[in-house]
């Protein structure tokens, strides 16, 4: 779950490698380091906590200028964060240095070959054996890519490597086995990276390394072959995101700016795919006979991604009138899922890198079913290995907390719901018209919600030592009560946890007290008044223990004030899209929360952004 760069040419190396660390420190934040080849050595630095400690310790006493270099920002899974720990760890008796993201499972018995062989090791960490092995290897063959090849077969698990030694100035070596790495083609320069935010302020041309493949840059070429050395031809592609978008901009965080940016996520993933009166979209092999075919559908995703596939089920369910389900990605491997050709696994992620939904997408495909990935992040592991891709266009995601992210993979799955209810025929011409109109209103909706959320902040400033909050949604509610929680346990540290209305009175209502406060996601009284009606009665039967409710409700719904504390308001929109709106208060909530306690709502502790490991 590290963040790797790499890079050969003519700009300041180390200011490359910082910028791309900086894109990339999303990946983890417990340590950072860069080496660069310096005259016929390498130049090392490398610091435990985040990328901040590097950059001023690189402020008092730079590296030298050179023209190769390599960057790497750690979370930790073998040795804690400290300076030892960090990459690069060296090989060849300080010749090579290398970098790694993933986990060497077979490290310890590696290890325990080199020491008896004589190697000295200052880490811990599972990424030092093979910069041994490497180093090794390069000795007997003079040659860094010959080096790697022969290296890549004794490594077990997944990895992404990339070396350099200091005899082959202008070269940097890259390996990858289950693990991302992508190739940034410039003028007279190229670039390596674990994705290509480390990259795309230099460059938009970019190619993503198949798996079990080796690639070779110099300022001239980048050359790619697998692992026992045939040539491979990477397919290029350009990078649509604006390199500024990845940029603060001016905001206190990334997490302020990427809420803000809800209204224009939603509209970039919707643009091009709605016609006038229904949706167009391009499923490649998964064509209308493939989906007119297919009998059930499983959502997999972690996280967020999961709370926005339930969202999803609901609507695909309803629209097109096929069994869906969601299953977290961890857990559907392991249980043994009935899968054949007429099920669709759809796998929903924003980084496109996450190893459980990576390895639920394999065990699909291993067992014949059809696979769709909804994933924000061109040229990610996962769309490459699904038949499909249906990318969400929210641009650029840096802080940990997944916002807008959210709204853009839930408007995917309606476009897919809306699309499947055409060829199947299970919805007319005149109801999907009117969800789409709907939906067009969406982006402007969004902007109401934001421009009217001083509310929100200052109830997150007055709850600022509050010790638990819970969340109560039903329907489409529900996921997005459980990801108001998410939300609030992962950036301010607070107990939190969401509920199905329904469900409250099976157990969790023992945990009302006087006090404590509950969010309740309240669904449109015009548009479903017997669920309204369901919510505005668990609000009651709260209320009645002392609970103070703060409720989220559209604009129009007065039933429910006399029983709510505080009322969150959103415009009316349709059931199925409710979800988009009513989660920004609870996105808003949360950080807002975070900010008053002074905490790194951008770089929560203990969390990557992207889990590369199991
Ligand atoms: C929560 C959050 C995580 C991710 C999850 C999946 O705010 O960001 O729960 O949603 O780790 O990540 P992706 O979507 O990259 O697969």
């Amino acid at each position: 779950m590290c963040g790797i760069v790499g890079y050969t040419g003519g700009r300041a190396t180390i200011e490359v490698l910082l910028e791309g660390l900086s894109r990339l420190e999303y990946r983890g934040y417990d340590s950072a380091g860069v080496s660069v080849i310096d005259g016929g050595s390498i130049a090392l630095r490398k610091k435990g906590g985040k990328l901040a400690v590097l950059r001023s310790s690189l402020e008092v006493a730079p590296l030298p200028a050179s023209a190769t270099g390599i960057g790497h920002t750690r979370w930790a899974t073998h040795g804690g964060p400290t300076d030892e720990n960090a990459h690069p760890h060296l090989g060849d008796e300080g010749r090579l240095s290398l970098i790694h993201n993933g986990i060497i499972e077979n490290f310890a018995a590696l290890r325990a070959e080199l020491e008896a062989d004589g190697e000295v090791f200052a880490s811990e960490t599972d990424t030092e054996a093979a910069a041994k092995m490497l180093g090794r290897a390069y000795r007997d063959t003079g040659d860094l890519t010959t080096a790697m090849q022969r290296t890549v077969g004794r490594l077990e698990g997944q990895f992404t490597l990339l070396a350099m030694h200091a005899e082959q100035p202008g070269v940097v070596v890259g390996a990858s086995h289950n693990s991302p790495l992508l190739v940034g083609y410039g003028e007279g320069e190229h670039f390596l990276g674990s994705d290509v935010s480390a990259f795309v302020k230099f460059t938009p041309s970019a190619a993503a390394l198949d798996n079990d493949q080796i690639v070779t840059i110099t300022p001239e070429s980048a050359t790619v072959t697998d692992f026992d050395g045939n040539p491979s031809e990477p397919k290029r592609f350009e990078v649509d995101w604006d390199s500024s978008a990845a940029d603060k901009g001016g905001w206190s965080s990334f997490m302020a700016k990427e809420v803000s940016e809800g209204p224009i996520a939603v509209e970039n993933t919707m643009r091009g795919r709605l016609t006038d009166r229904g949706v167009d979209l391009d499923l490649g092999v998964l064509d209308a006979d493939v989906l007119r075919g297919i009998h059930r559908i499983v959502i997999v995703a972690c996280g967020t991604a999961a709370y926005s596939a339930m969202v999803g089920k609901y609507a695909i369910e309803t629209w097109a009138r096929v069994p869906v389900e969601v299953d977290l990605a961890h857990e559907f491997r392991y249980r043994d899922p009935m899968l054949d050709e007429h099920t669709l696994v759809i796998s929903i992620s924003q980084s496109g890198e996450t190893m459980d939904t990576k390895m639920a997408v394999q065990h699909a495909a291993s067992r014949g079913a059809r696979t769709l990935s909804i994933c924000n992040t061109q040229g990610a592991t996962i769309p490459r290995e699904s038949e499909a891709v249906l990318y969400t266009h929210a641009g650029p995601e840096v802080a940990v907390a997944s916002t807008k992210a959210f709204l853009a993979q839930v408007i995917g799955q309606l476009l897919f719901g809306l699309h499947l209810a055409k060829l199947r025929g299970t919805m007319t011409d005149d109801a999907i018209a009117e969800v789409v109109a709907e939906m067009r209103e969406l982006p402007d909706e969004l902007r109401e919600v934001l421009a009217e959320q001083t509310s929100v902040h200052e109830l997150a400033h007055w709850m600022s030592d509050t010790r638990s909050v819970l969340f109560l949604g039903r329907h489409v509610g529900y996921p997005v009560a459980l990801e108001g929680a998410l939300k609030l346990k992962e950036i301010s540290y607070i107990h939190a946890e969401g509920f199905a209305g329904g469900e409250l009175k099976h157990g969790p209502i023992a945990l009302i007290e006087p006090g404590q406060v509950v969010f309740v996601v309240v669904p449109s009284p015009r548009n479903e008044p017997l669920l309204h009606s369901k919510i505005v009665s668990n609000i009651q039967e709260i209320r009645a223990r002392g609970a103070r409710i703060i409720a989220v409700a559209e604009a129009g719904d007065a039933a429910v004030l006399p029983y709510a504390d505080v009322v969150l308001r959103v415009p009316l929109t349709l059931p199925m899209l409710e979800p988009v709106l009513q989660v920004v208060p609870l996105h808003i909530f949360a950080l807002e929360l975070a900010t008053a306690k002074g905490l790194d709502v951008d770089q929560p502790r203990n969390l990557a952004k992207s889990v590369t490991v199991e």
